[in-house]
């Protein structure tokens, strides 16, 4: 499908059809069951073909819009009645293929945050056999997307931006939470696209403009921005969707250097991103370095590390060329791009910056790649502002606060089956980031004790007491446990008290 031009009166009529038929994500899970509906989010369109054999139009819906199967036409007609039918061919939403009829482009039903149905427009997924998408191949909501809808947080803002919108699922995300959104993207077929998106889904408060990165909202400043950017690594730009053209891991420095200018003041920006592991230099030092200086406070965290053959086949997999002729060419390439580039890895991960409006900005770089609570976006400031406060609270400070331990902190002790004595301690977080951390007994017992009630330094005089360990060593020590404690939310001071 090359254009959608699109009358203003045909979403409305498809999404009342597509609603009358049942084709929102509940009718969807019913109809197909818990291992078929599991399959389909793999991919797999097989196990779905049995539940939707029917003429019905839920039947019709699911394997026009979502498997991607061609339909009879006299079924299609019946579900897209009074001339609907016409209308999606004229559109090129919908296209003869022999004498069925198949979908033009893909629409999934998406449950909106706030309640309501909505509908995301992206093009045809490719599948293994496929032909590889074109250049400018619109890709629809998938694993990395729901990752960064999850990552920002859901305070309710003004203004909201979406950098590469694509389908428009950010977009359609921040609309239940913004005053405004503003789209952005640099492929024009995107845009139109995601207008389907937001007008399938009645959602009146999302605006799309055309362009690189922040250059078509050069003079715009926003209390959010999220961005899953086209942040993979290679040798060359094929893909629109997925690769910026710039080189290396450049795109994802570009956007951090870029986004503190259109923050409003108290603004957030989250990002996915790729960086470069080379050898010889940390890749803390590497995506740290992309936030020092930019005057936010920064966090960045690498939930996945790939080697480079993983990563090329995970992308050669994506673009449905895993197995093609051409496979082994595309392979060699990529992997002696990397070693050129003495690269050892690409780890993957969350980038989120805040304009605190402090003069001593602080960055947090970490690699967390166990499972935590979701969705992040619930507690994130919260992690930022534990990270910002222990970093700016001194030593005196940290010892005359009343922190309170975390709730949903555990504490365990661990050793062989049957010991006697711990070999270690663990604080453990039940909550949020789920961190563990081994601890000394000190700050175990500190742990037990710090209820928010009494001051750190009565409470080590009365631990030192105890133990019999001088209470000068204790109040010297402390306060480096304390403070990295505080910012990975085992302890809260009173500063971050709600
Ligand atoms: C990985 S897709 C993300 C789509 C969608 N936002 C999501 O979360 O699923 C990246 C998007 O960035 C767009 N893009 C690529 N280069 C860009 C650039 N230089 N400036 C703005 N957008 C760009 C692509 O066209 C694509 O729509």
């Amino acid at each position: 499908m090359d254009t959608v031009p699109v009358t203003d009166d045909l979403p409305p009529r498809l999404r009342a059809a597509l609603l009358t038929g049942g084709y929102a994500l509940d009718g969807v899970r019913d109809r197909l069951g818990p291992m078929a509906g599991a399959a389909l989010a793999r991919e797999e369109v097989v196990p779905a073909l049995a539940a939707t054999d029917g003429a019905d139009p839920l039947s019709v819906a699911l394997r026009l819009w979502w498997l991607q199967i061609p339909v009879d036409t006299g079924a299609v007609r019946a579900a897209y009645a009074d001339g609907l039918a016409d209308a999606l061919l004229d559109a090129g939403l919908l296209a003869y293929c022999g004498d069925q009829l198949r979908a033009g482009v893909r629409i999934r039903p998406w449950d909106a945050e706030g309640g309501g149905v909505g509908y995301i427009v992206s093009d045809l997924a490719a599948r293994p056999g496929d032909a590889p998408p074109a250049a400018d191949h619109v890709v629809g909501a998938g694993g990395a997307s729901d990752s960064l809808a999850r990552l920002a947080h859901r305070e309710p803002v003004e203004r909201a931006l979406d950098l590469g919108t694509g389908c428009g699922v950010q977009a359609l995300h921040l609309s239940g939470r913004a005053g405004a959104v503003d789209a952005t993207d640099v492929n024009g077929r995107a845009l139109e696209l995601a207008r389907l998106t937001f007008a399938l889904s009645e959602v009146p408060n999302v605006r799309t403009h055309h362009g690189s990165l922040f250059e078509p909202v050069r003079e715009q400043r926003y209390d959010l921005i999220v961005s899953n950017p086209p942040f993979v690594i290679g040798p060359a730009g094929r893909y629109t969707y997925r690769e910026s053209g710039l080189p290396g891991d450049d795109v994802c420095r570009a956007l951090v250097a870029g986004a503190p200018g259109h923050l409003a003041p108290d603004g957030w920006c989250h990002l996915l991103g790729n960086w470069l592991h080379v050898r010889g230099e940390d890749w803390r030092d590497r995506v740290g370095g992309w936030m020092a200086g930019t005057g936010c406070d920064g966090w960045a965290v690498q939930r996945d590390v790939q080697d480079p053959a993983e990563y090329v086949e995970l992308w050669l997999r994506d673009s449905v060329e895993a197995g093609t002729p051409k496979y082994r060419e595309l392979y060699e390439d990529w992997l002696g791009w990397f070693t050129r580039n003495d690269v050892e890895g690409v780890g993957f991960g969350w980038l989120t910056l805040h304009a605190a409006g402090t003069l001593d900005p602080v960055v947090r770089v970490e690699e967390l790649t166990h499972p935590v609570a979701e969705p992040v976006g619930d507690y994130v400031t919260g992690v930022l502002a534990g990270i910002a406060d222990a970093y700016r609270m001194g030593d005196g400070e940290l010892l005359a606060a009343a922190l309170r331990v975390a709730p949903g902190v555990t504490q365990e002790y661990q050793g062989p089956p049957g010991f006697t004595d711990p070999e270690a301690i663990v604080l453990r977080q039940g909550e949020g980031l789920r961190r563990a951390r081994q601890v000394d007994t000190v700050t175990a017992a500190l742990a037990g004790v710090c209820d928010g009630t009494l001051p750190v330094d009565p409470l080590l005089a009365a631990i030192a007491e105890l133990t019999g360990e001088p209470a000068d060593d204790l109040r010297t020590k402390a306060p480096e446990v304390l403070r990295s404690l505080i910012a990975e939310g085992f302890f809260i001071p009173p500063s971050l008290e709600d």
